[in-house]
């Protein structure tokens, strides 16, 4: 049986700005000893979305203090580390040179290897923090700026099985959620307010994409619109749940197409669309019902975190991957090409 576990490696800070949180976390010894996220919400929620140049300037100012938060929680004294891991792609390109800027200066100061992680096996990694996952495993990986089926046949050999034809599951809760006028992040105010809402009031369209087990959004949003332009008093918590029901299925219907198509030991989900209850509601019930393992982090660890950085960098350190000083940032870096 192989596995895909949390390696026990020295003490590893991971770290992550790829997006609008900037987060720290230290390993040692195959465990998470600190992780320390700072969120940008307030920076951004007046405009409704994340501002690339806003966000930079908001990492700018918050990695020091982060991650010496992090040692500091970990009881580490910088001598101590011994590599430095960071998400050097996808994401906005701003952002994440400010997480690459500082893990270099880190790791050329302390001459300590540098690894740049794709975010991506980072919330795979993130799988791997309560338990190892043992392989094949189908991975569930929705963000807000990617919906990926990946299948993992063996550690590190990565095969796409679907991805979205158009928004990532993220992007489709932060648009239904502007549109409902419940702000940023959208994610979380969906779930909120659909928790007081009615799931079965509206049928909304559950997209299907012929040949094969492609994602799309497009369509449900779209239909979310119509009908709040035809329903102006129709309850917000009604919508936003039948809208939440209506993606959860969307995700729920091709795990269960690619379980049936594939063979796993494992059902994983990674992002932060994976923080959803409802969705992992339904993930739970998948993975039982089909006799497969769940990895389903916590919700905190399924949005972005620099412990899963941390983990994904200790696991290529093992796997021999060369660290280098020369690293690109890679805003359109791609787990399986
Ligand atoms: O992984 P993540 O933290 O950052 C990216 O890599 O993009 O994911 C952020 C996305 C956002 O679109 C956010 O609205 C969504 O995850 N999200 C959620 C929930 N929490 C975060 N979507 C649905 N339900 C949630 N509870
Ligand atoms: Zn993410």
């Amino acid at each position: 049986m192989t596995e895909l576990r949390l390696v026990e490696s020295g003490v590893i800070l991971g770290l992550e700005t790829s997006c609008d949180e900037t987060a720290a976390a230290v390993i040692a010894g195959g465990r998470v000893l600190s992780s320390v996220i700072r969120s940008q919400v307030e920076v951004h929620a007046a405009y409704g979305g994340v501002v690339p140049e806003l966000a930079a300037r908001a990492h700018d100012a918050a990695v020091g203090g982060v991650v010496l938060q992090a040692l500091r929680a970990a009881e580490v004294a910088t001598s101590e580390v011994e590599a430095v891991a960071v998400t050097n792609g996808p994401g906005l390109p701003s952002a994440l040179a400010v997480g690459v800027s500082a893990a270099l200066g880190l790791a050329v100061g302390l001459q300590i290897p540098l690894l740049g992680v794709d975010h991506m096996e980072g919330h795979l990694f993130a799988g791997t923090l309560a338990a190892p996952i043992e392989l094949p495993a189908l991975v569930l990986l929705v963000s807000g700026g990617h919906s990926e089926l990946i299948a993992v046949d063996s550690p590190g050999v990565y095969r796409r099985i679907a991805s979205t034809r158009d928004d990532a599951a993220g992007e489709a809760f932060d648009k239904v959620a502007r549109l409902l006028g419940l702000g940023y992040p959208g994610g979380p105010a969906i779930e909120r307010a659909a928790a007081a809402g009615d799931r079965e009031l509206v049928n909304f369209p559950r997209a299907v994409v012929k040949d094969g087990l492609d994602l799309s959004f497009s369509g449900l949003k779209t239909a979310v619109r119509r009908y709040v332009e035809a329903n102006p008093a129709a309850e917000v918590a009604d919508i936003a749940a039948c809208f939440q029901e209506a993606a959860v299925d969307t995700l729920a219907d091709r795990v269960v197409r690619a379980i049936e198509s594939g063979s796993y030991s494992t059902l994983v989900v990674g992002g932060g669309v994976g923080a959803n209850l409802r969705l992992r509601e339904r993930l739970a019930e998948i993975a039982y019902r089909f006799g497969l393992q769940a990895a389903i982090p916590a919700p905190a660890l399924c949005t972005d975190n620099g412990a899963m950085i941390a983990a994904a960098g200790a696991w290529r350190l093992s796997m021999g991957v060369p660290a280098t000083y020369l690293l690109d940032v890679e805003p359109g870096r791609k787990l399986v090409h």
